[in-house]
Formats: C-alpha cells, structure tokens, sequence
C-alpha cells in the first residue's frame, strides 16, 4: 500500500502487465492527439475520454490503475501521459528539465517502458523530503507563478531501472527529468492523481 505522508515509492511490475501497458500505450498514440508544444512527444488520454477506442486488455489495465486510488478521498485520477524523450529534443534549460515542484500538487505512478540507465534521462528526486513539508513553499510559489527550485541543500536520487520499473511519487517533492544523451532515449506512461484540497 502506497504511503501518503512519505510521498514515493518504487516497485516493479511482471511482465505480463508490461506487456499490457506497452500494448495500452501505443494504443493511447494512436487514439489520443499529440501534444506539441512539451519538449517530449507527449500524448495524453484523460478520464474517459477515447476510453472505448481502447482494446479490452488495455482498456481493464488503464481503469485498474486509474482506480488504484479509489480509497485515498483526496486523489482524483485525472490523466495519463506517454512521453518518448531522446537526446536531440530535450530542451534542458525549461521544464520538466529543471529541479522544481508541480505547481499543481499531484500524484503520480510512473512506468518505464524501456530500460532507463543515466544516459537514457532518468527521472531525479530529492531525497528524504516529507511532501507536506512543502505544501506552504507551493502555495507561494505558486503565487508567485514560479515553482523552480534551487535549495543547495537537495540531493537529488536518479531513478534507474529496467522496463517495468514504476515509481509513485508525490510532486510536492522536487524532481526534474533527466537529459538524454549518448542517443539515449526513454519511453514511460504516467497516470496522475491530482490532490483535490488545494
Ligand atoms: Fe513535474
């Protein structure tokens, strides 16, 4: 069970249900228009929508997980993300290249879809964070229109791991994408929960 106070956890999943959600993300591509001003290929499916343009096995894993959260009252599934980023399109200098918060607090359950070493961008996480810790640094910041952040005092984690690795994490804690190099290239799907009371 995911522990909400701690804000992050990583895991890995079998690969039948690696399959399944490689299967549900090209069929997301396939379905879902590609965004096009992220600095990532970037398709997005939200609650419901093209939900029936959707194969049955993809369609019983995306409601599983979209659901996973039914009994933490202050989550709300709100979308999914398949992001393929390569060495010649990540734009280091924006986000979500950057350490920073989401200045929407949410969620979120990450699968990698490939092998991901250092050259294929990890995602990075400061360590050791209690994401209520930076609810009211948030809430300024997000004020403010800002939600970079440049604490010297972070130590950031790279989250490396093969296909099928996933990792939840609570975006109150800092976090920013790895850059790709060496032609590295990554590819992962991402379902967001949303916290409701904010
Ligand atoms: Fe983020």
């Amino acid at each position: 069970m995911f522990d909400h106070e701690c804000g992050f956890s990583v895991g890995n999943v079998s690969q039948t249900d690696l399959r399944l959600l490689k299967t549900l993300s090209e069929e997301i591509k396939a379905v879902c228009p590609k965004r096009s001003w992220t600095p990532a290929h970037v398709w997005q499916m939200g609650e419901n929508e093209n939900i029936q343009n959707l194969s049955r096995p993809s369609r019983n894993i995306f409601l599983a997980i979209a659901n996973l959260f039914v009994k933490a009252p202050h989550l709300l599934f709100q979308k999914v993300w398949v992001v393929e980023s390569s060495a010649n399109e990540a734009d280091t200098t924006v986000l979500p290249f950057l350490p920073h918060f989401d200045r929407n607090r949410t969620t979120k359950i990450m699968f990698y879809l490939t092998d991901v070493e250092l050259k294929h961008g990890p995602m990075f996480i400061a360590k050791d964070i209690i994401p209520s810790a930076f609810e009211a640094k948030r809430k300024v910041a997000t004020a403010r229109g800002d939600n970079l952040v440049s604490d010297a005092y972070l130590e950031f984690l790279a989250l490396t791991g093969n296909a099928g690795h996933f990792h939840i994490f609570d975006t109150n804690i800092p976090h920013y994408a790895g850059r790709p190099f060496d032609g590295g290239m990554r590819q992962i799907i991402r379902f967001d929960f949303i916290h409701k009371d904010q």
